[in-house]
């Protein structure tokens, strides 16, 4: 940790400490130090994968997506369940535990906030989650890994067993629209807290991008931890430019102490 990294720090922790609430936005840069690849970064998912293909009304009318799709998410999926917390994960989970966290808003759907220990009743997983399908006929729902195992098994469009419709991760694809309840918890909280903090995002996609501005148009001191540049870094109160890793573990041993 730098000097001037360690400084930004003090003050963001003093912040953090005389803050009526803070609320976190995470996105997919918190879980790269757990071995999943983020979107926008070179190499990332967009590189590889065509993010079109994750329209959702393009998905439905192709079967070539649909069995594309499941292909390659077998080994994304593999990957999504045998990760472990980043110390990063592990940090928001302990100022959450004390106190200092008044609600944590992740844009990803890996469960690893959760699996930091993370309590679930404060935590809104705005795009969904991977670990659970969905079929977009009827709405019943089934572990991923139940429908992994039948993938593996051979079945190459996996298909509700109920009514025949197809079956789809229960995250959130391009076009498809948020839960309405989970987008008005976050909304709220942004707006009445006073210190938004985002930790691994490159605010690329609205509405969650847009929390931080309306978290700060609220009164809010908007505080960046990020590696690379964000849509909201001229508008923050603090930006720090590093790993998540490393700078959550710092500012939480600040607050604690
Ligand atoms: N520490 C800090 N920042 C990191 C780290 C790290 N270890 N690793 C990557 N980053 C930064 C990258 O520089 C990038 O700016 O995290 C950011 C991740 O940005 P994106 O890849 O755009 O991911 P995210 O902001 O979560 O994307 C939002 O877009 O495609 C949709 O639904 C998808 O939820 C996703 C949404």
């Amino acid at each position: 940790m730098s000097d001037s990294q360690q400084k930004l720090i003090e003050q963001a922790a003093a912040w953090v400490l005389e803050s009526r609430s803070t609320v976190c936005l995470t996105g997919a840069g918190i879980s790269t130090e757990s071995g999943i690849p983020d979107f926008r970064s070179k190499g990332g998912i967009w590189d590889r994968f065509d993010p079109k293909d994750f329209e959702i009304r393009r998905w439905l009318a192709s079967e070539d997506i649909q069995r594309r799709y499941w292909e390659v998410a077998q080994d994304g999926y593999d990957l999504v369940r045998n990760a472990t917390p980043s110390k990063g994960h592990f940090a928001l989970a302990q100022l959450s535990l004390h106190g200092y966290l008044k609600l944590l808003v992740t844009q990803n759907t890996d469960g690893l906030h959760q699996k930091a220990g993370h309590d679930p009743d404060k935590i809104v997983e705005l795009h969904g989650t991977s670990h659970v399908c969905v079929c977009v006929g009827c709405g019943s729902k089934l572990l991923r890994s139940e429908v992994h195992a039948r993938v593996q098994g051979g079945e190459v469009i996996p298909k509700c067993e109920d009514c025949g419709c197809l079956l789809k991760p229960d995250a959130v694809f391009f076009g498809e629209g948020l839960s309405p309840e989970k987008l008005s918890r976050a909304v709220e909280a942004s707006k009445e807290a006073g210190v938004f903090l985002v930790a691994g995002s490159s605010l690329a996609v609205r509405p969650a991008g847009g929390l931080p501005e309306r978290a700060r148009r609220a009164g809010a001191r908007l505080i960046i931890v990020n590696e690379g540049p964000t849509r909201f870094d001229a508008r923050a109160d603090m930006r720090i430019q590093g790993k998540t890793g490393d700078v959550l573990p710092a500012l939480v041993d600040v607050v604690l102490t």
